[in-house]
């Protein structure tokens, strides 16, 4: 009988060998951790379809990126939820807004992480779309490019070092750009979500963030999960314009275009494991379905396996801490 030539698992017999051979890292830097700050919250507040995260008052927001920063976490992505909204969305911009505030005590108190902030209106509007309405309830492009270019200077004037927007208007790269530049903000960088697809997994961060829209949908401005050729537009669109770093989002169920956004575009790609993605692995350990840690670090890995340098993760901190 012929013996095998190849024997891939002479390399697999050993923890040295398989950790020489181990091509993709999942290293604290290369986790961003999303948390929500609530305007006039005295304590954390539960969110039911999240177990384990929470609203936070400023102070709790400061708290945990000390410790995100202790643990060796990259950065935070900030969301502000005010305790108002209104049509425009102005709390968005507002130079003493909730987000800002959480942007510049965190920038103060905290050395040695990355200050980011979600850029989008839907946390601050009535209505819960991520932009300007017009009088039949459209979504207007070129109008809420105005307001978002507001609310990145005065994001970067809190002292926010990554902005990330994630409202799918189109040409927002090149304004925000332009708006920072003439601002003085040269050095802002903007991680665009360039490939944010209109998901069913977003619904838990949107009883988060009380985002819900009040009426239709956002497949007008989102894009629809069934392109992959357009991502890779998108994402080199803006490349063009001026991003830095171009996200895809979520990340687990869209891994096809985190390796051809990474592939079209060579720049840094990141990835954003979304509230549905952390609820259902919760859900299932909790029911005793799955390993938590296990099943978070091999979601993780194939994120970064696809091609993500990047990865936004409500599990990130979980992850820092096991890492030491
Ligand atoms: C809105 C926004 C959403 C998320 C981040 N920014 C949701 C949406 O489009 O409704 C989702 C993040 C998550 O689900 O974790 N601009
Ligand atoms: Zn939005």
């Amino acid at each position: 009988m012929a013996f095998p030539r190849s024997r891939p698992r002479r390399l697999r017999r050993t923890p040295e060998l398989r950790a020489a051979v181990r091509e993709t890292t999942l290293r604290p830097a290369q986790l961003v951790l999303p948390l929500f700050v609530a305007e006039g919250l005295d304590r954390p507040a539960a969110i039911g379809a999240m177990p384990g995260v929470e609203r936070l008052p400023i102070a709790g927001a400061v708290e945990l990126a000390r410790e995100a920063a202790d643990h060796g976490v990259g950065g935070v992505m900030l969301f502000g939820i005010p305790r108002e909204k209104d049509h425009e969305g102005s709390g968005a911009w507002a130079a003493d807004g909730i987000v800002q505030q959480a942007a510049s005590a965190i920038r103060r108190a905290v050395p040695g992480i990355t200050v980011g902030v979600d850029l989008c209106l839907c946390e601050y509007t009535d209505h819960g779309h991520c932009g300007l309405l017009d009088d039949r309830g459209q979504v207007q492009n070129d109008a809420t490019l105005e307001l978002l270019a507001r609310t990145a200077v005065a994001q970067a004037d809190a002292g926010a070092e990554v902005l990330y927007p994630s409202d799918m208007m189109d040409g927002r790269i090149g304004v925000l750009r332009d708006a920072l530049d003439a601002a003085g903000h040269d050095q802002v960088v903007l991680v665009a979500h360039s490939a944010k697809l209109a998901s069913a997994y977003y619904g838990p961060f949107r009883e988060a963030a009380g985002s819900t829209p009040a009426f239709g949908d956002r497949r007008s401005y989102q894009m629809d999960p069934a392109n992959g050729d357009e991502a890779v537009r998108e994402a080199l669109t803006d490349v063009a314009e001026g991003a830095d770093v171009v996200m895809v989002k979520p990340a687990g169920p869209a891994l096809d275009l985190v390796r051809r956004v990474k592939d079209a575009t060579g720049m840094p790609v990141a990835a954003y494991q979304v509230s549905g993605e952390y609820s259902m692995i919760k859900a299932a350990a909790a029911a005793g379905y799955v390993d938590e840690p296990a099943v978070v670090a091999e979601s993780l890995l194939a994120i970064r396996r696809a091609g993500a340098d990047l990865v936004a993760t409500y599990f990130a901190l979980d992850v820092a801490r096991a890492a030491g």
